[in-house]
């Protein structure tokens, strides 16, 4: 009776796991405090590994959520797309957003390559970061620059929000060895709010500029499953397990990392790690 009972609540674990948490998006709120450079405060919804693929599924509800917020910046740390087929749904989802002062993006592993089972096993066993299938980036990149998404390979873009100059730098994939800070931070200045978007948070153990405010990252999934007591037994950064998610300070920055929106289509599974979209606000005080 004993075994029957715990059967039944693994079953139980695993249905929840597969086919409810993925699809039981969050929208969280998040008040950054003591950003000195602000003059008015800003708002930015983050959204980070998306994972697109051909058929929209529930995400498409959770989107129409998020088309109501209008933030002043939308950033998308990369993971945006799982294949080629997710390029069209990406266009359909990320057109209805909107925000005042634009919407940014980096490219993640996931957008260079379709990991298909074989790769992503590898990649977790630690045996190989690339696929043999590459997608489509440069379709990906131009579609997203049609619907007005600046996407920052390795550059930066100055603008101003309610009065705060913003300098806003992009990194090419960190995973995949890709990175130019030199040109990802170009135009790095103390007059400037100072605000890196990159996939991996890894990135910043290479970085050795001073004077990045804000780092907004994904790539974790934060752990993706996370138990009691335990945490999260995946940790897929080198910053430390506490990192795997959440806002945190390093070093002089604040950082934040995504738990992301989606998951490889292969390794989808989450449990007490719902899905998440944020929205922030940064203010001076
Ligand atoms: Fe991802």
């Amino acid at each position: 009776m004993i075994l029957l009972e715990i059967g039944a609540g693994l079953v139980g674990i695993l249905l929840w796991a597969f086919f409810v948490e993925p699809n039981w998006y969050r929208l969280r709120r998040i008040t950054i405090h003591g950003q000195k450079k602000v003059r008015k405060p800003i708002t930015i919804l983050h959204l980070s590994d998306i994972h697109f693929v051909g058929s929209e599924g529930s995400k498409r509800g959770f989107f129409q959520k998020l088309s109501m917020l209008n933030p002043d910046l939308i950033f998308l740390t990369g993971d945006i797309i799982d294949n080629n087929e997710g390029i069209d749904t990406a266009v359909r989802l990320i057109s209805g957003l909107r925000a005042r002062y634009g919407t940014f993006l980096v490219l993640g592993n996931h957008d260079y390559y379709n990991y298909h089972m074989k790769d992503t096993l590898r990649y977790h066993m630690g045996l190989g970061k690339t696929s043999m299938d590459h997608n489509n980036v440069p379709r990906f990149v131009s579609e997203m620059k049609r619907i007005g998404v600046r996407v920052l390979i390795n550059e930066s873009t100055k603008l101003d929000v309610h009065g705060t100059p913003v300098l806003i730098g992009g990194t090419d994939d960190p995973v995949t060895q890709r990175i130019d800070f030199e040109k990802a931070l170009h135009g790095l200045s103390p007059q400037t709010l100072n605000v890196l978007l990159t996939h991996h948070l890894d990135a910043l153990l290479k970085l050795s500029h001073h004077g990045v405010d804000l780092v907004f990252a994904g790539h974790t999934h934060g752990g993706q499953l996370r138990f009691p007591v335990l945490g999260a037994p995946i940790c897929e950064t080198k910053l430390g397990r506490r990192y795997v998610e959440g806002l945190h300070r390093y070093k002089e920055i604040t950082l934040f990392v995504s738990r992301g929106l989606g998951a490889g289509r292969t390794l989808f599974p989450r449990f007490a790690c719902r899905p998440e979209a944020i929205f922030f606000e940064v203010r001076p005080d």
